[in-house]
């Protein structure tokens, strides 16, 4: 398969105290020269939903130099009805790429003015009937994630329905899932799906020792996994077999 390479950045949280844009042109910067295909947002773009928020995070993701963008919303977009903005700014919150033999649904997994996620059973359902196409690779990205990540505190904001979705991904043979929420950079294996939570990438809303950091994806008859931190060391998570 030819190579496709998709950069993961989440939680960007324009609008707080603690979004810092110098981390930002750091990310710009470093992403546009790897010549990604895809430039992946999983959710927090914003920290109120505000539509001035919405404006300045835009105002940054339009200058990633990417072929395809795919965002999807986080808890705080969806705050103060973010979520009709970010119909109007960006578009349907629930999308399907399909790139050669690969297929990347993005997924929204917000309820309004609710910290904690949910996917539905309808959203479920339409997600199996894009998955249960043959693809040699599937991705599912959504903002919350779907297993607890450790060295992120209490438990309180899983995916509700996380064991509904787990289950629809392992049978329809989904690849991989990328999530943020938590800040937390981490990799499960879970019944052969490659299950990666990405850290803040632009704010310094950190857990303990975690840095902000970005993931790039890179998969053509192997799959590699690497966490970069945006002003340290790039690690590789996973490389190998799918
Ligand atoms: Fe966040
Ligand atoms: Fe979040």
């Amino acid at each position: 398969m030819k190579l496709l390479r998709i950069v993961q950045i989440s939680d960007i949280h324009c609008g707080s105290a603690r979004f810092d844009p110098d981390l930002m042109e750091q990310t710009i910067s470093q992403v546009n020269e790897l010549l990604a295909d895809v430039l992946l947002v999983t959710g927090d773009l914003t920290t109120e939903g505000y539509y001035d928020e919405y404006q300045t995070a835009l105002g940054y993701i339009e200058r990633f130099k990417v072929k395809k963008k795919i965002i999807v919303p986080g808890n705080h977009d969806a705050k103060n009805v973010g979520y009709r903005t970010f119909e109007k700014l960006i578009g349907n919150p629930f999308t399907v790429t399909k790139l050669g033999g690969i297929i990347i649904c993005g997924a929204d997994s917000t309820e309004p003015d609710l910290d904690d996620g949910q996917l539905g059973r309808a959203h479920t359902r339409e997600l199996k009937s894009y998955f249960s196409e043959d693809f040699d690779f599937k991705i599912l990205a959504l903002h919350h994630h779907v297993i607890s990540v450790p060295n992120s505190g209490r438990e309180m904001n899983i995916l509700r329905d996380a064991g509904d979705v787990l289950k629809m991904a392992v049978k329809c043979g989904v690849n991989l899932i990328l999530s943020g929420h938590k800040h937390v950079p981490h990799l499960w294996h879970f019944e052969g799906i490659k299950v990666v939570t990405c850290s803040t990438t632009t704010s310094r809303r950190t857990r303990g020792i975690y840095k902000p950091s970005y993931n790039i994806i890179e998969i053509d008859d192997k799959l590699k996994i690497v966490k970069k931190e945006v002003e340290g060391e790039a690690k590789v998570l996973y490389y190998g077999e799918y």
